[in-house]
């Protein structure tokens, strides 16, 4: 299916939406039909998702207050926004009667809006609170609980698992000798109390590396995504098309296994007859990635990758 849609110059202030049109044709659209998108963020997608509908409905999820607040913007009766973590994804679903659905989109990771706005703490580049929570009202734990209460072994952990930090044992280290008799709660803090350990020429790079394992373990990234993606099975009818958009490798190798074997870690499961119960199809058999035009214009899109896949009859 082709579209005539423009894609990534569909931007708005908040998140210019990575590989529009490629995620729309994934979708496989029907006027009449039921999609979720469970990342609206600045509803770059489900704005476009919105357009092609007439008799049909698209539920988005989205955790962050000010994403809802965006929502209004799209408010029609075709459109319901629901504020929630996409982990309570079938519940969620089933309270509406909106099930089965058609298609499903995760445009994972955070927005632009989020990673602009200082007071939230995902950015290096400007000073603030050591932040990071995405639903900043559930009491999760944020990145400076992460930096000031998390044992020596559980900062190695996330520095090396989800950051690839080269020197994560060191860099554990070093915030547990700067956190005796202060709390490091700003983002020039923690920069101040890692700069002996931040290799020079590289600062940029590496300190990207530490805040996205911060971020993914304030947000519970892993789980929340393990968890959304096991309910998708049940939630996508037949037929059904399941659309994922990662930003790092961790991310992409979950929703990889999950389409290929139907399960995220491990080898795929047969029965006494060697016949296998996985729930998917994969449609892209290596990841999509987005054009030298689009990421010329929007780096972001640098690191996506997007999988499709269908749901087995
Ligand atoms: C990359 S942005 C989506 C951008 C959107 N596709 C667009 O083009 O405007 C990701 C969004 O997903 C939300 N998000 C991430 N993880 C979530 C989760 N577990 N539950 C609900 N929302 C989540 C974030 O708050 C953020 O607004």
């Amino acid at each position: 299916m082709s579209t005539t849609l423009p894609d990534y110059q569909n931007d708005t202030a908040y998140h210019r939406p990575v590989m529009l049109r490629e995620c729309l044709e994934g979708l496989d659209l029907q006027p009449g039909g039921r999609y979720v998108d469970v990342t609206f963020g600045g509803g770059g997608h489900s704005a476009r998702i919105l357009e092609r509908l007439t008799t049909g409905h698209l539920y988005s999820f989205d955790q962050d207050a000010d994403a809802e607040q965006e929502a209004q913007k799209l408010a029609r009766p075709q459109f319901t926004f629901i504020r929630s973590n996409f982990r309570d994804l079938y519940t969620a679903l089933q309270q509406r009667g909106a099930l089965p659905v058609d298609g499903l989109l995760a445009d994972l990771g955070v927005s632009s809006h989020q990673f602009d706005t200082p007071e939230r703490g995902f950015s290096t580049r400007f000073d603030g609170p050591l932040d990071m929570r995405m639903n900043a009202e559930d009491g999760d734990t944020s990145a400076s609980d992460i930096i000031n209460e998390y044992s020596e072994a559980d900062l190695h952990r996330i520095f090396g698992m989800y950051g690839e930090v080269t020197n994560a044992r060191t860099l554990a280290a070093t915030v547990v000798a700067a956190r005796r008799g202060q709390t490091i709660s700003t983002i020039a803090g923690l920069k101040k109390a890692i700069a002996s350990v931040t290799p020079r020429g590289k600062e940029n790079k590496y300190l990207a590396q530490v805040f996205q394992a911060l971020r993914i373990e304030a947000n519970d990234e892993m789980t929340a995504l393990q968890e959304m993606l096991t309910q998708t099975a049940q939630v996508l009818r037949p037929g059904g098309r399941l659309v994922v958009m990662s930003y790092h490798s961790l991310e992409d190798r979950l929703v990889k296994n999950f389409i290929a074997k139907g399960k995220f870690f491990g080898e795929v499961e047969k029965d006494l007859f060697g016949r296998t119960n996985v729930p998917f199809d994969a449609l892209t058999r290596k990841p999509v990635e987005a054009s030298d035009e689009e990421v010329a214009l929007n780096p972001r899109a640098r690191s996506a990758k997007l999988r499709i896949a269908v749901k087995n009859e």
